[in-house]
């Protein structure tokens, strides 16, 4: 077919299910999610998998401990996972979990090839296994520590299937040096090459000693080892057996973190070689994101969770964070001061400020109308030239997955077009034929690099750049651009701007700082259902059979309360800030009504407050009381109660 997309597939790592997603896994999948648009926008036809690795002591460990069965305990976090990823606008386009039964297929598949090619057989292994890592340690004595997580090893015995891996060592030398790109970075590549060189040992792919796995047919109570499981997801996502057939296999790309790297260079290669099936073509390998120079982890308490970030500062502000704040293949440093700064600076003053600028002066000037530009002058056909520039830089260093110089360079276009601006001075033109003509020339020009920078950035930034665009009344959707054919110039004139809206309001960093951090805690430490209603809207209630005695009643003290201010809370949408006179005091309640109330109708009407609940933070400010609400529909839409015959007294008890 001549006019098929070329394809490209690429993958994050599945991710285990004993543990929370945190900024570190958010990580990945923001970049995988990143190249998938950017590949998208450059003609590609993309898949990009990633999922959940279910199997394992440590998810027999957790389930347990949970009092339910492996199978619950699994689906359950698969769906965090996954609600997860959907809600950050990050879902992949296969989600493969290891107990899906195309996934069972293809390790089975997987095993049996490599076992008819003659590189599986059956032996026994002793060894000090790293029950956290799902690994053996090699050369490791009993009482050792995980090297990688530091972690107590135990000694573990059993009847293994063997997969001889040391028949691999000369076929992975030789494919690296046929494939010199296989391994990114190319510290890592040298790293790789010399642990191989220095000899692989046969590897144990099954195990006896766990039950909750993939079973070895006809081989039971033989269960695959974890990576031998994981690995194959891959495949499995884009058709297992069937892979020919869907055309996504190999792999263009697997991104991981550098802990695992071996198994994705050495054993993964080494096993589909074994089947003779094709091999990936690039593992792209990056570092660590530190909380306090050390790796994130819950059971030191210093995770940071991505859902707060998305919250207050929106999610095109931690992705922007993510890749800008690091070089991609090294480790940096997490810090909430170093976001909110990035976020005032480069998004609030940067992109932000200059698109609204832009926008009020078009609006100003040109009935809202982007002008056809005037006669140029020198100091325009600059500006041309550093956008035109700009899209070379930011391409290739997007390429080189340099995505922090790739936003530098974008983000220098910017700033060059507010020194244009600040020196061309539109504002102090008047309205004569010749200053119209050249107000025209400025802005058209400074729109016309905004929707430069504003097609390169879409990949990083998908959410506020389709903002961008709409505000620029430019036709289509931004990410339908074909960013190969973008040149200066292309900007539609005489459209109609959209209607402006906010993009990335400036945010006091403390403040900021202090919410997203409340918002972690609430989030770590789920709220009881009463609040929790609260701020999800008022969700209906089960009509419960239970009786109780007026005394019970007697617990909850309601009272007419009047609300005196009533505002929006910036990244809790569903929300609003009031303050309400209860008679004795005025309080600060939130309410989950910001969907259904608009705060300035709020002001002076009467409600029933329940004044004795303990105070506790809503996304991270403080509430002190709740506001009682019937709940509606199916979607439980709030509707205040009230008191609208009466002129009843503030403070008055509801009995
Ligand atoms: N289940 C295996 C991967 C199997 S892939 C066939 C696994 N899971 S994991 O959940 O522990 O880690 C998944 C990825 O998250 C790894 O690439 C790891 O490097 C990455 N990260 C975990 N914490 C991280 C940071 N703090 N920073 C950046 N990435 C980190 O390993």
């Amino acid at each position: 077919m001549p006019d098929e997309k070329p394809k490209f597939y690429l993958t994050t790592p599945i991710y285990y299910t004993n543990g929370l997603p945190h900024i570190g896994h958010t990580y990945t999948t923001v970049v995988a999610d990143a190249i998938r648009r950017y590949k998208r926008m450059r003609g590609y036809e993309v898949v990009m998998t990633t999922g959940t690795d279910e199997h394992g002591v440590n998810v027999e460990r957790a389930a347990q401990k949970a009092g339910i069965p492996e199978s619950e305990y699994v689906a359950r976090m698969a769906v965090t996972w996954k609600a997860l990823w959907d809600e950050l606008g990050i879902p992949a386009d296969e989600f493969v979990r290891t107990t899906d039964l195309r996934h069972v297929r293809t390790v089975q598949w997987l095993f049996k090839l490599c076992k008819e090619n003659g590189y599986v057989y059956k032996g026994h292994y002793t060894g000090q296994y790293c029950i956290y890592d799902n690994a053996f340690v090699n050369d490791a004595k009993p009482g050792d520590s995980c090297p990688d997580c530091g972690r107590p090893l135990e000694t573990i015995t059993e009847e293994n299937y063997f997969f001889k891996l040391s028949a691999f060592q000369k076929p992975l030398l030789d494919f690296y040096k046929k494939n010199p790109n296989f391994i990114q970075p190319e510290t890592r590549k040298n790293e790789i090459i010399s642990f191989v060189e220095g000899g692989l040992k046969d590897l144990s792919i099954t195990r006896t000693t766990v039950h909750w796995g993939i079973p070895v047919p006809g081989e039971e109570p033989h269960v695959f080892y974890v990576w031998f499981d994981a690995l194959t997801a891959y495949l499995s996502a884009v058709g297992g057996p069937d892979y020919e057939n869907r055309g996504f296999w190999p792999a263009d790309l697997h991104l991981v973190g550098k802990d695992i790297i071996r198994f994705h260079t050495v054993y993964w290669p080494a096993f589909l070689m074994a089947a003779m099936l094709p091999v990936p073509k690039q593992v792209w390998v990056h570092g660590w994101f530190l909380m306090d120079s050390s790796k994130m982890s819950k059971s030191k308490g210093n995770v940071v969770l991505p859902r707060p970030i998305a919250n207050m500062l929106g999610m095109d502000a931690m992705r922007y964070f993510l890749m800008r704040e690091v070089v991609f293949g090294q480790d940096g440093n997490f810090s909430y001061d170093a976001l909110v700064t990035r976020y005032n600076s480069d998004l609030a003053n940067g992109l932000g400020n200059l698109a609204s600028r832009t926008a009020a002066m078009i609006e100003k000037n040109f009935v809202g109308k982007i002008p056809k530009p005037g006669p140029r002058l020198p100091q325009d056909d600059a500006i041309a030239r550093v956008a035109s520039e700009t899209i070379g830089e930011a391409f290739e260093q997007f390429e080189n997955f340099a995505f922090a110089r790739s936003l530098e360079a974008i983000w220098t276009a910017i700033a060059a077009a507010d020194k244009y601006l600040t020196s061309e001075q539109p504002w102090a033109l008047g309205d004569s034929e010749a200053d119209t003509q050249r107000k025209a020339a400025i802005l058209w020009t400074t729109a016309e690099l905004l929707r430069i920078v504003t097609v390169l950035a879409h990949p990083v930034l998908p959410d506020s750049t389709a903002k961008v665009w709409a505000l620029l009344g430019q036709p289509g959707r931004v990410s339908a651009v074909e960013l190969d054919g973008l040149r200066w110039g292309q900007l539609a004139t005489g459209v109609q701007l959209g209607k402006a809206q906010a993009l990335f309001p400036r945010v006091e960093k403390q403040e900021a700082i202090e919410r997203i951090e409340a918002m972690a805690n609430e989030e770590l430490n789920p709220a009881p259902a009463a609040h929790a209603a609260t701020a999800s809207g008022a969700a209906a209630a089960p009509a419960t059979a239970e009786k109780i005695g007026i005394e019970d009643f007697a617990k909850v003290e309601m009272r007419v309360g009047q609300i005196k201010t009533a505002e929006r809370i910036v990244g809790a949408d569903k929300l609003l800030k009031l303050t309400v006179d209860i008679g004795t005091e005025i309080r600060q309640v939130c309410a989950g009504i910001a969907q259904y109330y608009e705060p300035e109708k709020l002001i002076g009407r009467k409600v029933a407050v329940v004044v004795n609940l303990a105070p506790r933070k809503l996304r991270g400010v403080e509430s002190n009381g709740m506001i009682v609400a019937a709940s509606v529909g199916p979607e439980g839409r709030p509707v205040l109660a009230g008191f609208p015959d009466e002129d009843v007294e503030i403070g008055a008890r509801l009995k």
